[in-house]
């Protein structure tokens, strides 16, 4: 008789794909450098440290930088490979991705110390951790075990990175694609309370909102008069602060605050609280004293695992920008 032939059969087949899906998740090991590359991590926090003690900006820059690898087939470092179709093209990419330079200043000091060994999916992983902890953010244990792809798709960061205008629906959903639940979307939405973006992200809430108002409604009418100061009627190059009430490297959760306020500059913000689900996430962040610290580094860790090659899949690049 066929092997597949028989329904036992099949259920065997079904668990050892379960079993291989298991273990290959379970390739991300906090120890991953241990024995291959002891110094590594430290070297690309070292690293981190010491652009940002020049540049405080560059740590919310790193950040996205992560998180926008995760988005795009998973954290496999594919935002970093260059090449017009690439993703580094794609809309919400484009003269707004910041911080290559660093990631390849680090992959340069690690190779000089092993070379061959610590995945540049790793690097942008440990350097967005580090990034966070250099401005005040929650320290996490970041799993390991990364390696690199050899495809980077503009079309597939078009597809999959959420846009500044979604609702709440399609937020969901496109966090639910990649693994990710309605707390892990509000919580690292959070990361809205540093960095920069650029007026002409805003430009349609503040004057082509739709056919009836020109303004979003949701925003707070004050804040519309701060915000249309900064950015006048087809600014796209003027870079403001996520969070106008703070300095751009200042890590709190007064970003729940001002979704709550209709003071978060994008819909996708403002969305958050547009659904009980999130609302009451957005709630428990706005709590004194915030869960959000906590909470950030358990979502970060999630997302970090988002579809890695592990084991012998891809491979390390030698440097990040480029294949092998
Ligand atoms: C929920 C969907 C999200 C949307 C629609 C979104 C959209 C955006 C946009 C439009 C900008 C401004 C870019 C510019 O004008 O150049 C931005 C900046 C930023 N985003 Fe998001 N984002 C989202 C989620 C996230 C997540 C999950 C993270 C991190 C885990 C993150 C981290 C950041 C950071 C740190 C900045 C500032 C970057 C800088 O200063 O260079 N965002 N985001």
């Amino acid at each position: 008789m066929a092997w597949n032939s028989t329904p036992s059969k099949w259920l065997l087949g079904l668990f050892l794909v379960l079993a291989v899906v298991a273990v290959s998740e379970a390739q991300l090991v906090d120890t991953f450098y241990k024995l291959k590359c002891p110094g590594g991590p430290a070297k690309v926090t070292q690293t981190v440290r010491s652009w940002i003690a020049k540049d405080r900006t560059l740590a919310p820059a790193l950040l996205r930088l992560h998180f926008h690898d995760c988005f795009v087939r998973g954290c496999d470092a594919s935002v970093l490979l260059d090449g017009t179709s690439g993703e580094k093209f794609a809309a919400g990419n484009e003269n707004s991705l910041r911080g290559f330079n660093v990631i390849d200043d680090i992959k340069a000091k690690v190779e000089a110390i092993c070379p061959g060994v610590v995945s540049c999916a790793d690097i942008l992983a440990l350097a967005a951790r580090d990034a966070v902890v250099a401005i005040g953010g929650t320290n996490y244990t970041v799993p390991l075990g990364r390696r690199d792809g050899i495809v980077t798709s503009k079309a597939e960061a078009d597809a999959n990175l959420p846009s500044f205008a979604a609702n709440f629906n399609t937020l969901k959903s496109v966090f639910a694609s990649k693994g990710l639940s309605v707390t892990d979307l509000v919580v690292l939405s959070g990361s809205h309370t540093v960095g920069f973006a650029h007026c002409a992200v805003m430009q349609s809430r503040l004057y082509n909102f739709n056919s009836s108002v020109k303004t979003d409604p949701a925003l707070d009418p004050t804040f519309v008069l701060t915000l249309k100061n900064l950015c006048k009627q087809g600014d796209t190059t003027t870079l403001i602060k996520m969070d106008l009430s703070k300095s751009v490297d200042t890590w709190d959760p007064n970003y729940y605050t001002n979704v709550i306020r209709g003071r978060a500059l994008f819909t996708s913000d403002d969305q958050l609280k547009r659904n009980s689900a999130g609302l009451s996430v957005v709630q428990s962040m706005n709590q004194s004293p915030s869960p959000f610290n906590k909470a950030f580094g358990a979502s970060m860790i999630k997302m970090g695992r988002i579809g890695v090659l592990t084991g012998t899949s891809g491979q390390i690049r030698k440097k990040c920008n480029v294949k092998n």
